[in-house]
């Protein structure tokens, strides 16, 4: 009897794991706002949302790398859909006011607030050094710091419209990673800032959702050349990484799902943090076995 109620619940959870029940359709007309949008996976994101009807306004410091992405949303996106881009750098908090203005004087108002930008910066050992803790600072204004201050500005605007927000992060912030202490740090920052203002939203009865976006290795230009840059290339023939358009597309579906935690890809990314509590030296045993400390 036992082994048939198990069955069930299985296939249960199977079937509902198997389920896609995201309908592109519910983001025609969201008003997005897109950081990092210039390359990598938050171009790809730029270009998904355009091609289901969402109007973007999209930002980065490349002003005319950013004028091309809105070109391509052009002939992605349905006639009459609404493409924007603010150039800003996200080391100057003033600036991520500007970015949300913007977005509400061009849109009108702001459905979906995508934190997606980083600091590119090359791997290596975390040795103390003056110019390490220089770096240190950026990379924390940058990668943090500036996605609290976007969030604050956005909130007002995304509590009018029960809105969301999701925050692009990375294995590097449920597993410390060698090589990116730093940017390691600051997902897990990003974790704890986003948890602890999730249950604010639910104490207060805010209906605007936090999706935290769990992303495994993905094969983007600045990725793959930080690592053939510090000699870990070999990675990339170990681990398939994920392609920057498929890795967009889970992070669109989850949101609109308001969804809490995605997990790009799912299974090997999810059995690593379950584990990292129980068992955490072997699991960052494996981990670390991945890397090589060049000669
Ligand atoms: N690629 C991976 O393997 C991987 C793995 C896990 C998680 N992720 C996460 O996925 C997200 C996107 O990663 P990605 O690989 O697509 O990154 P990427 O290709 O390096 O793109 C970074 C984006 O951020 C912008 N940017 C950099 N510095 C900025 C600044 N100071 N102010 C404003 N914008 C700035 C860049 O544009 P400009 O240079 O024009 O400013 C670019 O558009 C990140 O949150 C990352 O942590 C990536």
């Amino acid at each position: 009897m036992w082994k048939k109620i198990l069955a069930l619940f299985v296939g249960v959870l199977v079937g509902y794991w198997l389920i896609d029940d995201f309908n592109p359709n519910v983001l025609r007309g969201k008003r997005v706002v897109v950081t990092g949008s210039s390359t990598g996976i938050g171009e790809q994101i730029a270009y998904h949302y355009a091609r289901m009807g969402a109007d973007l306004l999209i930002t980065a410091r490349r002003e005319k790398v950013l004028q091309q992405v809105v070109t391509r949303c052009k002939e992605l996106g349905p006639e009459g859909g609404r493409y924007f881009y603010k150039s800003a750098d996200m080391a100057n908090m003033s600036a991520t006011k500007e970015v949300i203005q913007e977005a509400i004087d061009r849109l009108g108002g702001i459905d979906i607030l995508v934190l997606n930008h980083i600091l590119p910066i090359p791997l290596g050992l975390w040795e103390g050094t003056p110019q390490n803790l220089t770096l240190t600072d950026k990379i924390i204004d940058v990668n943090f710091k500036a996605y609290i201050y976007l969030t604050s500005h956005a909130l007002p605007h995304l509590t009018v419209t029960n809105g969301s927000i999701i925050v692009v992060s990375s294995l590097a912030g449920k597993i410390g990673q060698p090589f990116t202490a730093v940017y390691s740090a600051t997902k897990f920052a990003l974790d704890g800032f986003f948890g602890g203002l999730r249950q604010e939203f639910k104490l207060r009865g805010c209906d605007v959702s936090i999706t935290l976006c769990v992303i495994g290795l993905v094969g983007t230009e600045n990725a793959i050349r930080g690592l053939r840059d510090y000699g870990q290339h070999y990675l990339l023939e170990m681990l398939p990484a994920e392609t920057p358009s498929d890795t967009a597309l889970a992070i669109i579906r989850g949101g609109a799902k308001r969804q809490r935690e995605i997990f790009h890809p799912y299974l090997s990314l999810k059995i690593m943090t379950l584990l990292r509590d129980w068992i955490p030296n072997i699991v960052e045993f494996i981990n670390r076995s991945m890397f090589t400390v060049p000669a």
